[in-house]
C-alpha cells in the first residue's frame, strides 16, 4: 500500500495506471467502520486501483460543531485498509488541499456552491455551508485522482443527491456509485460519530431505523400521504424521550424537493440529537 501526501506524487503514480486500469476514488474523513469498508470492498471488486483519501474537511463544519473532536485514528485506518487490499492512500494536509481560511472566516475556499434548492432542506437548513464545503472538496478530489469511478454511501443521501448533480452539472468524467447504508444489528446506521455514544444511548438510537421501518410498513399498505408518514416516524421517536428530533422530512431523492404524496419514490430522512451527538438516517420509499 502506498501513502501520498503530495498531490503531484499521487498524480504522477495515477498518470502510469490510468490507461491500463480503472481508478477508484473512495473519500472519507477516517475514523474507519463496516460502513466505509463496504464502499472499500465495492471498489475492490469493480475497479483495479483503489485510492482511499482521508481528511477531515474543515470546509464542511460549521463554526459551531466538531472539528477538533472529530474522532482521528491514521494508524488504526492505515492498518485496516492495508488488510482490505486498498492500494494507494492519500492523505493530504490541509495546506496541500489549498483551503483558505475555515467555516468561520470571510476567505474560505467555497467556489463549489450546488443549487439552493438542494441545500435549504434537511440537513442542510441546519448546517449552513456544509454542503457548499462538501461540494467544494469532492470536486477537488475527483480532480486530483480523476477517477473512473466514485463510491458514496446512502447513508448522506443529501450529500449523494448533490454530488451527482454535480458531476451532471459540471460534466465531469466519474461515475459515481452509490452504496447501501450498513447497519448494527439493532438497526443504527454505522457513523464514525457513533463513537460519541454510550451503550445505552447505542441501544435508543436504534429507535431511528425503527421509526423508518414503522413508516416502510405503512408505505408498502398504501399509506402515501406524506404528513401521516411523517407523523408515524416522529410517534415512533417519541417513545424515546432522550432522542430529540432536528427534522423528519420526505422528499424527492433525486432532487431533494419536498412531497405531498409519494407517488414513486421518496426518500424519508432523520436528523436527531441523542444528547450532543447529532444522528442521521433515511430510507427510500419505493413503490418497485
Ligand atoms: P465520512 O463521513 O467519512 O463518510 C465517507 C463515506 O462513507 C460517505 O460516502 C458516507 O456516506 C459513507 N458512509 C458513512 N457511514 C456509512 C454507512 N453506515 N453505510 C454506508 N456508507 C456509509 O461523508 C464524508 O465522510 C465526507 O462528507 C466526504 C464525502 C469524505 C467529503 O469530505
Amino acid at each position: 500500500m502506498l501513502l501520498f501526501e503530495q498531490i503531484t506524487e499521487l498524480r504522477s503514480y495515477l498518470a502510469s495506471k490510468r490507461f491500463k486500469s480503472q481508478i477508484g476514488l473512495v473519500p472519507t474523513m477516517g475514523a474507519l467502520h463496516c460502513g466505509h469498508v463496504s464502499l472499500i470492498q465495492a471498489a475492490i471488486a469493480q475497479t483495479d486501483t483503489v485510492v482511499v483519501s482521508i481528511f477531515v474537511n474543515p470546509l464542511q463544519f460549521t463554526p459551531t460543531e466538531d472539528l477538533q473532536k472529530y474522532p482521528r485514528q491514521l494508524q488504526q485506518d492505515l492498518r485496516l485498509c492495508e488488510q482490505l487490499g486498498v492500494e494507494v492512500i492519500f492523505t493530504p494536509t490541509v495546506e496541500e488541499m489549498g483551503i483558505i481560511g475555515d467555516t468561520e472566516s470571510q476567505s474560505v475556499t467555497t467556489t463549489v456552491v450546488p443549487p439552493v434548492t438542494m441545500t435549504s432542506g434537511l440537513c442542510g437548513r441546519f448546517r449552513p455551508g456544509h454542503f457548499i464545503g462538501v461540494a467544494t472538496i469532492v470536486t477537488k478530489l475527483l480532480q486530483i485522482v480523476q477517477p473512473h469511478r466514485a463510491y458514496f454511501g446512502q447513508k448522506d443521501a443529501q450529500q449523494l443527491a448533490i454530488i451527482r448533480r454535480l458531476v451532471a452539472d459540471l460534466n465531469l468524467a466519474v461515475e459515481i456509485v452509490g452504496c447501501p447504508i450498513v447497519r448494527e444489528k439493532s438497526g443504527l446506521a454505522l457513523s464514525s460519530r457513533n463513537q460519541y455514544l454510550s451503550a445505552t444511548e447505542k441501544q435508543q438510537a436504534a429507535v431511528i431505523y425503527r421509526s423508518l421501518q414503522q413508516a416502510a410498513r405503512a408505505f408498502k399498505q398504501r399509506e402515501n400521504r406524506v404528513e401521516a408518514l411523517i407523523d408515524l416516524v416522529k410517534q415512533e421517536l417519541a417513545t424515546v424521550p432522550p432522542i430529540k428530533i432536528q427534522y423528519v422530512e420526505l422528499v424527492d431523492p433525486q432532487t431533494l424537493q419536498p412531497l405531498d404524496r409519494v407517488k414513486e419514490k421518496g426518500l424519508l430522512a432523520v436528523a436527531a440529537y441523542l444528547g450532543s451527538t447529532r444522528l442521521i438516517d433515511n430510507i427510500v420509499l419505493n413503490q418497485h
